[in-house]
């Protein structure tokens, strides 16, 4: 990758199903904020996944990840797919991304859940109950069953090794009390400490880090208690600091509560640069092409990068301001209940960020809904379909 003074270099990694239509919808908002707030970015597009693994063979081709380890940010959509499922282990997708997590060291990745104001009734749980959810998962992720040796199988069973040293749970458990800092001051530390002595471990180490942080509440709370509590009253979290399985079904879930997994964005962070983003869904195989992906977790993982990356905090909260009346003026994907493409909702986005004229040309979601247009026009436009003739 050439390296133009001055310039930005992001790695753009679309990968497998999904990744590429979610990734076109966050590089159009990223282009976007560029000519809004005077950015210089280079982008660079390389394989991984089952894609990768299609054309050279292997799921992380080294020119991959050579730029990534070069790059100032990496952002990746998904890889894996139901194709590439019966590969042994270490030529699966998802071994190519584990891969490159390690490699870029990035040891905590952040996954914010917040309810968005106009999502209430998206929710499966009920308004009052979802109402201020506005959570920050911090979950380890590069240890742990992921990366424990020994692992393997024989014909009839089959070893995973769930590890962990002090070391990599203070460095994360430092990441979440610096987080809460920033937020309502309170960490829960998620774990099986009545079970497991890697939970022991966690529970012992993250007491310990938090002498340094005597201004931040902690308590600790069981995995499956976590699960019960985060559907039962979301609204008790702050950040949520977690082992790296755990931290991955808890923020699926935790994605059901917010209205859809496909509006989780995620910001892995490590002791250097450079950062690796991605949103916290997979490849979705059943509506992979078919343009209907939420792009919203791609593009606030944009919002991250411009933060955690750039320092441009007045880039990443337009970012986040343009998603909010995007969705609040209806414009959605059918996983939220609309009918809006994924396209669609990248190009309202792009709009209400304002650096860039959409592709498809279509009013910005404000200027239309101030029109005062017919209501069957105005619904159709709130479902992202663009009114036929005479409608
Ligand atoms: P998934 O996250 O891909 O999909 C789960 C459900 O959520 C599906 O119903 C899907 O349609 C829906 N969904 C996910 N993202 C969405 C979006 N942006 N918009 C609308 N709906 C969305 O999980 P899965 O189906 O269990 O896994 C599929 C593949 O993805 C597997 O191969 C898995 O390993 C891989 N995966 C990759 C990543 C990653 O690359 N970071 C993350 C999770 C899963
Ligand atoms: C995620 C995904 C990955 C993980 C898979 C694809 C390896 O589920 O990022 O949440 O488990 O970390
Ligand atoms: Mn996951």
């Amino acid at each position: 990758m050439t390296a133009v003074p001055g310039e930005v270099r992001v790695v753009l990694l679309p990968g497998d199903g999904i990744g590429p239509e979610v990734i076109r919808e966050a590089v159009k908002v990223l282009q976007a904020v560029a000519v809004r707030f005077h950015l210089s970015l280079g982008f660079t597009e390389l394989p991984i996944g089952g894609a990768a693994t299609d054309a050279t063979g292997t799921p992380l081709p080294d020119v991959t990840l050579q730029s990534c380890l070069r790059a100032d940010a990496v952002l990746l959509g998904a890889v894996g797919g139901p194709r590439w499922d019966r590969l042994p282990g270490p030529a699966r997708p998802e071994a190519g991304l584990l891969q490159l997590r390690r490699a870029l060291g990035v040891f905590a990745n952040l996954r914010p859940v917040r309810l968005s104001a106009s999502l209430g009734a998206v929710s499966p749980l009920r308004p009052e109950v979802a109402a201020g959810t506005d959570l920050l998962i911090v979950r380890e992720l590069l240890g742990g069953l992921y990366f424990g040796q020994p692992r393997g199988r024989t014909q009839d069973s089959a070893v995973d090794t769930m590890r962990y040293s002090t070391e990599e749970i203070g460095r994360v458990a430092r990441v979440a009390f610096t987080m809460a800092r920033g937020r309502r001051r309170k960490v829960t530390s998620v774990d099986k400490a009545n079970v497991l002595e890697t939970s022991r471990l966690w529970r012992q180490t993250v007491e310990s880090v938090r002498r340094e942080f005597p201004d931040v509440t902690l308590e600790h709370l069981l995995v499956d208690t976590c699960a019960l509590q985060l559907i039962r009253a979301p609204g008790m979290f702050d950040v949520i600091v977690t082992e790296n399985t755990f931290g991955d079904i808890l923020s699926d879930e935790a994605g059901a509560v917010v209205g859809s997994l496909g509006l989780l964005p995620s910001a892995s962070l490590g002791d250097h640069p450079p950062f690796f983003y991605e949103p916290v869904h997979g490849s979705a195989p059943d509506i992979a092409g078919k343009g209907i992906a939420n792009p919203i977790g791609a593009i606030l993982s944009v919002a991250m990068m411009l933060r955690h990356s750039l320092s441009r905090e007045d880039a990443s909260a337009a970012v986040e301001t343009a998603v909010e009346r995007v969705l609040e003026a209806g414009i959605r994907t059918p996983d939220l209940g609309g009918g809006a493409t994924t396209a669609q909702v990248g190009d309202h986005i792009v709009e209400e960020v304002g650096g860039a004229p959409a592709a498809t040309g279509r009013p910005a979601a404000r200027a239309a809904l101030q029109k005062g247009q017919t209501p069957k026009k105005r619904a159709a436009f709130q479902r992202g379909q663009t009114p036929k003739k005479g409608v």
